[in-house]
């Protein structure tokens, strides 16, 4: 699959890694592509580098792995080039505080993934990728038999079908938690973001946060 990815990070570049490796096509972007050429050198003949609008054209998916301070900078560039694509939203809605923390940035009952679909309305908004660092991420991807799971979401089945299976080309394990509206336990804070968990106990964990989020309502 033809893969674009905005934003050369950490996201960017540990999945660049992981799906060239499984033999995708990769395309990998920053507000400065000139940066990356050694580094795509580096990873690999199926993975290239350049501009936002490029990436974004180039891909059949595109991954949205920019900091979220910027977001909406991002979306402006890549709106004339995804229209009907699957555009799977990485980001998470948080802010770098002064003392080294962080904030979320959006109000407390709303979903992330729902108000990329706003601000995105051109594309097919999936989220994934979002509930573990890249450091866990590499430590336990990508091995003989992978256990760690990996939050996904988005309102259209077969959207989540192709995310679920990027999720285990990258070597995790995929737990679908269904629409937009029903991924509130894969934002931050929630028990299950950011702790390396299997697919049983994360299922387990979000069971308790929706009953406990619809006792509180
Ligand atoms: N790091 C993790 O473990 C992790 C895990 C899950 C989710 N996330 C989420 O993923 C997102 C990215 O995190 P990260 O840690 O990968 O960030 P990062 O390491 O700071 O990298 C951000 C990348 O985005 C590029 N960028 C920033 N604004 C851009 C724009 N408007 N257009 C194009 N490229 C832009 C930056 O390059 P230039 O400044 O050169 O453009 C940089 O390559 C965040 O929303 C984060 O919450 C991160």
């Amino acid at each position: 699959m033809r893969i674009g990815i905005i934003g050369a990070g950490a996201i960017g570049q540990t999945y660049a890694k992981l799906w060239s490796a499984a033999e995708h096509e990769v395309f990998l972007s920053s507000r400065n592509p000139e940066k990356l050429v050694s580094l795509v050198q580096d990873i690999g003949a199926n993975v290239q580098a350049g501009t936002t609008a490029q990436a974004a054209q180039f891909g059949e998916v595109i991954l949205l792995a920019v900091n979220y301070s910027t977001v909406g900078e991002a979306v402006n560039a890549i709106r004339p080039y995804v229209e009907g694509k699957l555009v799977i939203d990485a980001t998470n809605p948080l802010r770098q505080k002064e003392d080294g923390g962080t904030e979320r940035v959006i109000e407390d009952d709303q979903i992330a993934g729902m108000v990329m679909a706003d601000m995105l309305p051109e594309a097919r908004i999936a989220k994934g990728l979002t509930t573990l660092w890249t450091g866990y991420v590499e430590r336990h991807a990508n091995v003989a038999d992978p256990t760690i799971a990996m939050t996904l979401a988005g309102d259209d089945a077969k959207d989540r079908e192709t995310v679920a299976q990027l999720i285990r080309d990258a070597g995790l394990v995929p737990v679908d938690l269904g629409r937009l509206a029903q991924s509130r336990p894969l934002d931050p804070p929630s028990p299950i973001w950011n702790v390396v968990l299997t697919a049983e106990e994360l299922e387990a964990q979000v069971d308790e946060f929706r009953r406990k989020t619809a006792e509180e309502t």
